[in-house]
């Protein structure tokens, strides 16, 4: 009977102890729901900022005392910013998981809209950090030089951009060319758009390197007409080319750079001018780093303006030959020699540089040059030297590094033999001098 007894008290004990911790950790671990006391607390199942459509708890609630609110509210905003700090302040072991695994998607899918930002023109790619311009080579030009003038100048040349690329993807390509033409030949003064001259001699358009293969002047044309509408007689054709190239470079991938402006145009476009002034595809490494550095632009700037060959296209006329002789085809990759063969029914038809990012201003024209699947001979040899060898692969290796130099360059380009001050015109119309 004792012994009885004994066990009964024991187990009297054990639950006096044991049941309230229990009941205390059902309290810690209970179910949020169930932490809404359905007299005190809005539960909002389902709203917006308006309040449709939302049922709250309170709508059925014992109606509360003023001062008891009051109270609640308090607690319930300090609970809710101890919830924050220590969401903020010290992360979980499944949220280190989280952010180990999401975060490099996350940045992936960041990355991914700068990539394709040549798909979404309007997409401005963040400013190098870079200073883009270098006050020596800037031959008196200036960023924002249309500033005070014509404040809408690279807005409306930017729109314009933007139009056409979205009617033709392959237009975007054309303008740097367009830019390079110009400006190798007797400077950046709009020339390579004269159609005639008051003397009437052929003018550069018509030569034989530029003929067919360069374009875009019809998107010049309607951008100067919008210009000459806003601000008339302020801003030159040269100068639209200069930010029309690099809204192009941009549309296609390439981070914004700032353009300096302020040149003028020229009255004078000779046909006889453009032989020797332009690079040419079955050109040596020592031809064009020559012609080059008689523009004021060294090895590196060659190097890195080819790069504008990761997008456009080229004629076959310009590397079909390449496959002609064993020597040259050996140069080529196979694959691409049988594209080659296979694309060129006739020397018209025409093969992307890069054809596995045609629209995209990338770093893969350099690792697919180091893998001879350049299209030009002049491109391919880049590899071959050992004076440009290494730019090619680091600019293969290092894409940022590249982007960063191309803004540079390309100002270093468009500062070439530049007319400013009171020399050449403002044209009113880029086809034709003014009289
Ligand atoms: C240095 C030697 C260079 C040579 C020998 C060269 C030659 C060529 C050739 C033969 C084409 C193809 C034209 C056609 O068949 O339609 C071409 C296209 C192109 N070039 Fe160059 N180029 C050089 C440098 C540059 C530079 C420095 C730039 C830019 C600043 C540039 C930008 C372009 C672009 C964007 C295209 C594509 C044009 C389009 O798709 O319409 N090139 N180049």
């Amino acid at each position: 009977m004792v012994a009885k007894a004994r066990i009964f008290v024991s187990i009297l004990l054990v639950c006096a102890i044991l049941l309230p911790s229990l009941a205390l950790s059902f309290l810690d671990h209970r179910p949020e729901f169930l932490e809404h006391d359905s007299r005190k607390t809005d539960v909002t199942i389902h709203g917006d900022n308006n309040n449709n459509n939302v049922v709250r708890a309170n709508d059925f609630a014992i109606p509360h005392s003023d001062d008891e609110r009051r109270k609640e509210r308090s607690l319930k905003e300090k609970k809710k910013s101890k919830k924050k700090k220590n969401k903020k302040g010290k992360k979980s072991h499944h949220q280190h998981h989280f952010d180990a695994f999401f975060n490099p998607v996350i940045e992936g899918v960041q990355q991914g809209v700068e990539e394709f930002s040549h798909i979404f023109p309007g997409y401005r790619v963040p400013p190098t950090t870079e200073k883009q311009v270098e006050p020596e080579i800037n031959g008196g030009l200036q960023v924002g030089f249309y500033q005070q003038t014509c404040p809408q100048a690279e807005r409306i040349i930017k729109d314009g951009l933007i139009r056409a690329v979205q009617n033709d993807s392959t237009i975007a390509a054309a303008i740097p060319r367009l830019f390079l033409h110009d400006c190798f030949v007797k400077g950046c003064d709009g020339s390579i758009l004269l159609d005639a001259t008051p003397s009437g001699a052929a003018v550069e358009k018509l030569s034989g390197t530029n003929g067919i293969t360069v374009r875009g002047f019809e998107l010049i044309d309607e951008i100067k007409q919008e210009l000459e509408e806003y601000c008339p007689g302020i801003v030159s054709c040269s100068d639209t080319l200069a930010y029309l190239s690099r809204d192009a470079l941009v549309a296609s991938g390439l981070p914004h750079y700032e353009v300096i402006g302020g040149r003028r145009d020229g009255t004078e476009s000779l046909e006889a001018n453009v032989g020797g002034n332009l690079p040419l595809p079955g050109d040596t490494v020592d031809q064009m780093i020559d012609l080059f550095e008689k523009k004021g632009l060294n090895v590196e700037d060659l190097v890195v303006l080819i790069g504008a060959h990761s997008i456009g296209v080229a004629h076959c006329f310009n590397f079909l030959y390449r496959m002609d002789t064993p020597e040259k085809a050996q140069m080529v990759d196979p694959r691409l020699g049988g594209v080659m063969r296979f694309t060129c029914t006739d020397q018209m038809s025409k093969l992307a540089f890069d054809a596995t990012t045609q629209y995209k201003m990338d770093s893969v024209f350099y690792k697919q040059l180091l893998n001879n699947r350049g299209l030009l001979e002049s491109d391919q040899i880049l590899t071959q030297d050992i004076r440009t060898r290494g730019f090619v692969q680091r600019f293969g290796d290092d894409e940022m590094g590249w982007f960063n130099k191309f803004g540079k360059a390309m100002n270093k380009l468009g500062a070439i033999e530049v007319l400013t001050g009171n020399q050449g015109q403002i044209r009113k119309q880029c086809r034709a001098v003014n009289l």
